[in-house]
């Protein structure tokens, strides 16, 4: 028998990549499936930026870099950044990584361990409460709630800072309620932050160039006072539909860069050489194909909330940003992960339970709009007829 660490049983998981397996293996029985489960746009990768990796290839760039990146990826993202958010930043304090996920494992890595307390939000990215039980730190939820638009009350973070918090988590807009907040209480929030300089912040922001309603992201990197301690997460697979490319990067404060590089030199020694050549096409490269991706999505946002404020018993709050909506189904008397089974099995559209995200997501249902109109249409339709058909029985 072999005996593994504690911490592998506090690892908690993505259910979304669940879902994915179950639905596929529904399809292979026949059945059809419309998936608005899934976590990544529907679009592919626009030529130009496969094109660059190609390139690269053909060039023979297939040895190690260094591990932060090259250096000409990090200086397009700092030139991205003043472009987006008028921040300066150093490409010495850029560390590219394998995708957006590994900078939250690292930075809850540095933070976390027993007697440490990590504020999350919740609902939210699952991944955020599975690494700190992980590292052993004490997860302490940060309640998102729907009368906010699901976006943060800076009272209800600063009221959970106590003397053993480490890292405060913070991701606008958001995965799974595509909620942002208000920059009055941002502001707010640094304000109070400003008191309590032994709190670390990763603020993930890979959703914000994914805003509608002529919506602006306000990146944390703009507060002088907290550019100590933030650490700003992004990268390339929301905005460039580059999920398999596993592209990301963090800006990371002077002080703990060196550290977030030893992470990646003992992880992963360094990303995909041709890859990081993509992601300097993407970010210095024509940006008409995201430009289109965020239309098409702003197009089926306004009509997935329309159809599900339709259902009865469904409500549906408009999101803000990303490619989520996150309806009530509290009123349908079902538990959010009992809908998503029935939804699946029954009527074949792949969904995802809120309380994979948290136990604040009981009473809703993650829906992904990263799919087409017709087929958004087709699911909306086929939930309506079974919600019908249950109320008659
Ligand atoms: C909030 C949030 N952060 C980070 C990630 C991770 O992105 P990546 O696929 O680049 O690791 C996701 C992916 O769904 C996400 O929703």
């Amino acid at each position: 028998m072999v005996t593994m660490a504690a911490g592998m049983g506090r690892l908690g998981t993505e259910s979304a990549f669940e879902v994915l397996a179950r639905a596929k293996a529904l399809e292979a029985q026949g059945r059809s499936i419309i998936n608005l489960g899934i976590g990544q746009p529907d679009f592919r990768t626009p030529d130009h930026i496969v094109e660059a990796a190609v390139k690269a290839l053909r060039d023979g760039h297939h040895g190690y870099t260094p591990a932060n990146g090259i250096l000409p990826l990090r200086e397009a993202v700092a030139e991205d950044l003043l472009r987006r958010h008028s921040v300066k930043v150093s490409p010495e304090q850029v560390v590219v990584v394998p995708g957006g996920k590994v900078t939250m494992f690292f930075a809850v890595l540095m933070f976390g361990e027993a007697g440490a307390e990590i504020i999350y939000p919740n609902p939210g990215f699952p991944i955020y409460e599975s690494v700190i039980k992980f590292s052993g730190a004490t997860p302490v939820p940060l309640p998102l709630l729907e009368k906010d638009g699901f976006g943060f009350s800076a009272d209800e973070v600063l009221k959970r800072i106590t003397a053993k918090t480490r890292l405060l988590i913070l991701n606008s807009p958001a995965n799974p309620t595509g909620g942002t907040s208000a920059k009055a209480e941002i502001e707010k929030l640094v304000k109070g932050l400003e008191k309590h300089p032994n709190v670390a912040i990763l603020s993930d922001e890979i959703y914000s160039e994914m805003l509608y309603g002529g919506r602006q992201h306000t990146s944390l990197l703009q507060y002088e006072s907290l550019r100590d301690r933030v650490i700003m997460l992004d990268g390339w697979s929301k905005t460039y539909a580059m999920t398999g490319w596993r592209m990301g990067y963090a800006v990371w404060p002077a002080a703990l860069v060196e550290h977030a590089t030893r992470l990646a030199i003992n992880c992963h020694s360094c990303v995909n050489a041709a890859a990081q050549w993509a992601g300097i096409a993407a970010l210095n490269g024509p940006q008409d194909e995201p430009q289109k991706m965020m239309k098409a999505f702003d197009e089926r946002r306004r009509f997935v909330v329309a159809e599900l404020n339709k259902l009865p018993g469904v409500s549906c709050v408009d999101p803000a940003g990303a490619f989520y909506v996150f309806p009530n189904i509290s009123k349908l008397g079902l538990g959010a992960k009992a809908l998503e089974l029935k939804l699946l099995e029954e009527v074949g559209v792949a969904t995802i339970a809120g309380t994979s995200f948290g136990s604040y997501g009981e009473g809703y249902l993650r829906i992904s709009y990263a799919n087409s109109i017709e087929n958004i249409g087709l699911a909306m339709q086929w939930i309506g007829e079974w919600l019908q058909r249950r109320n008659a029985a």
